[in-house]
């Protein structure tokens, strides 16, 4: 048995995650959400290969992936750790592997996969020819991961202790409580709810119909990007701005709680 467990704000890790499992044909895989399974009190793994797949955020780990990889205990003899990324990962897979390695569960194989950058309150929206480009990458550098932890390959790429990552990260995770202030709801808001079942850190709660966000945002941008009625904004993305979401993956495949 394989395991995948994920995290995903907007599909692009999701997909990547779907597309593994379909191409390890001579092994069940079964797939979890880490926001799913982070509401359990323990998180024991037992399988014969473990894969964590997770988006770089400031060059190093969500703070959800960080907390899961600290809190789980995983036993199999093959542990793999794959970052999603739109521009570089920086030290997300380094911050991933020392963290295992503390807990005396080595990966045996560690590779970045290029994606559609999603961080589009900064960057924007990219180009229809770079989103073709991005995901045509991420088919390829998916393919090629399944191929090499399909065959139990060693590899470990993108190790190395970057100090400049570890400081931005650093920076990052302590401004997010001030970012979520930057997330405001316009009049188009249909009190759909969407936001507060598909946000992976539950910190979208629905007063009055309408979201207010915590500080327990992740900021992975899912509220933003899944409206359906592009009623969240967020500084330079206003309800006319184009928003993004992996071409396969749909809102309902994103979704983590019923309210
Ligand atoms: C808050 C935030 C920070 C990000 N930081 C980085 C980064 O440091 N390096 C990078 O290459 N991409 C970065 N990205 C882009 C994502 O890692 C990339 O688009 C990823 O595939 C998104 O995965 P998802 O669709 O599963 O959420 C960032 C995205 C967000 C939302």
């Amino acid at each position: 048995m394989t395991k995948i467990y994920y995290f995903s704000g907007t599909g692009n890790t999701l997909w990547s995650a779907r597309r593994l499992a379909e191409l390890l044909p001579s092994q069940a895989c079964e797939i979890f959400n880490i926001a799913a399974e982070m509401g359990r009190t323990s998180v024991t793994i037992e399988a014969d290969a473990v894969i964590v797949l997770f988006p770089a955020y400031a060059y190093q780990t969500p703070s959800m992936v960080r907390r899961f990889l600290l809190r789980a205990e995983i036993r199999a003899p093959y542990i793999a750790a794959l970052a999603t990324f739109g521009s570089d990962p920086g030290g997300a897979l380094a911050e991933a592997s020392r963290i295992l390695k503390r807990k005396k569960t080595p990966l045996s194989f560690a590779g970045g996969i290029p994606c559609v950058e999603n961080y589009i309150t900064i960057f924007g929206v990219p180009s229809r020819e770079t989103k073709e480009k991005r995901l045509a990458m991420q088919r390829r550098a998916t393919e090629n991961m399944a191929r090499m932890i399909g065959e139990r390959k060693i590899k470990r790429v993108g190790l190395t202790f970057r100090p400049f990552s570890a400081l931005i990260s650093s920076l990052f995770r302590a401004a997010k409580r001030l970012f979520v202030k930057g997330y405001k709801v316009t009049n188009r808001c249909n009190g759909c709810t969407l936001c507060a079942r598909i946000c992976p850190a539950g910190a979208v709660t629905i007063i009055e119909n309408k979201p207010v966000f915590s500080t327990a945002c992740e900021h992975c941008q899912a509220c933003l990007n899944w409206c359906p009625m592009r009623a969240i904004r967020y500084i330079r993305i206003t309800p006319d701005s184009e928003r993004y979401h992996h071409p396969d993956v749909k809102a309902a495949d994103m979704l983590i709680r019923n309210l």
